[in-house]
């Protein structure tokens, strides 16, 4: 795809001279975005901050109420992931009541500003209500409650969302599945398909995905899931894609595998995302980061995002939150922090300026 949009490119540089010509000054060549640069086949997504951590902070649901956070948010970017809104607990929070609102908000505000919706996520063992994990159910219940929930999300924004990540983290770091996900302790591995079927029935545009951490390097895991995705395809599982959430620490070195792991799930014709990038780093007495450390986070998004433009049908490339002011990392990575590529004010660091030359150079 990368390759006829270059194509396409070319055709239009007689159009771009042209509008040179008539516009040769541009006012504010800096005021660019990264959505305004990037390759007119790639989604530049961020996530869209409530929910989850958010709760226990001392501000407010950022999406509804940080006007700067939203200006930005439509500006740079043309994908958005809500970051909680629609996890199990907090789209259904009890077993007779679903909580529309925050993720309709959120669907609508992505329609407003062209922007595509990634849906995250159905079946994963993570932030569960209670009434599902500590609730008494047969199998067949069990069975029936995630079906239903299943068709009620996904159906409820049937044509709105542009990729789903029908499956979350469902391997462990010995690439075997999670028994604390309890879909897949109760009624066995099965389940996926399942997952993957029953959302392909609620929204047949919709690209269905496996997401996870720890897959930006070769391992059992990344094995487990080339695995696991032949068999889906063998079996004609309505699999679309495969997503490196890309959750990366300064601690374990640069990502520089990413491109050749995203290239195995290619070459099995599924399409690949980058989900969930951010690079958090161990803050120094004081909490701000050398500079030094600084160009390390740079090269480290720039890392990633070459993969995946490396790869033909990487289509979408999403940062975990693009405020430091909201990030998830500070909470529940004590000691480490300054993890996304800007800082609580909005201004820019040096990751986003490369991420966004990065963009440019690879539009042209
Ligand atoms: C995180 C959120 O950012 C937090 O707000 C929340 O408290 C916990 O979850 N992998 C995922 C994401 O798939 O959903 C997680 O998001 C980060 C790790």
């Amino acid at each position: 795809m990368r390759t006829a949009a270059r194509a396409v490119v070319a055709v239009l540089a007689t159009t771009a001279t042209l509008s040179f010509v008539i516009q040769p000054v541009q006012a504010h060549p800096h005021a660019k975005s990264l959505r305004s640069v990037a390759p007119r086949d790639l989604r530049i997504g961020t996530a869209v901050a409530g929910g989850g951590h958010h709760v226990d902070q001392p501000y407010p649901d950022p999406f509804t109420f940080d006007k700067p956070y939203r200006k930005v948010l439509a500006r740079e970017f043309n994908s958005a992931s809500p970051e909680n809104q629609m996890k199990w607990e907090f789209i259904h929070p009890e077993r007779n009541r679903y909580n529309f609102g925050p993720a309709d908000a959120i669907v609508r505000f992505a329609r407003e500003n062209g922007q595509v919706v990634r849906g995250h996520t159905l079946l994963w063992h993570s932030q569960n209500p209670a009434w599902l994990t500590e609730g008494t159910f047969t199998k067949a219940e069990l069975r029936s409650i995630l079906k239903k929930h299943i068709f009620t999300v996904v159906g409820r924004y049937r044509g709105k969302i542009q990729q789903w990540d029908v499956a979350n983290e469902i391997f462990n770091e010995n690439g075997e599945y999670r028994q604390e996900n309890i879909f897949i302790r109760e009624l066995g591995p099965g389940i996926v398909a399942d997952a993957f079927r029953w959302a392909h029935q609620a929204d047949p545009r919709a690209q269905l995905f496996l997401n996870d951490y720890g897959v930006e390097w070769p391992g059992v895991k990344v094995d487990a899931y080339e695995t696991l995705a032949k068999e889906l395809l063998a079996q004609r599982v309505p699999l679309h894609g495969f997503a490196s959430q890309a959750h990366l620490s300064m601690r374990y070195g640069a990502p520089d595998q990413l491109a050749g792991v995203l290239q195995r799930f290619d070459d099995l014709g599924l399409k690949t995302a980058i989900t969930e990038l951010d690079v958090r780093m161990d803050l120094p007495e004081g909490g701000v980061p050398t500079a030094e450390q600084l160009q390390t986070q740079a090269s480290y998004y720039k890392t990633v995002l070459d993969a995946c433009l490396a790869v033909d049908d990487c289509n979408s490339f999403t940062i975990w939150g693009f405020t430091d002011k909201y990030s998830w990392v500070p909470v529940f990575f004590p000691s480490e922090g300054a993890a996304t590529v800007m800082w609580d004010d909005f201004s820019k660091k040096p990751a986003y300026y490369t991420l966004r030359d990065t963009l440019a150079r690879a539009r042209r």
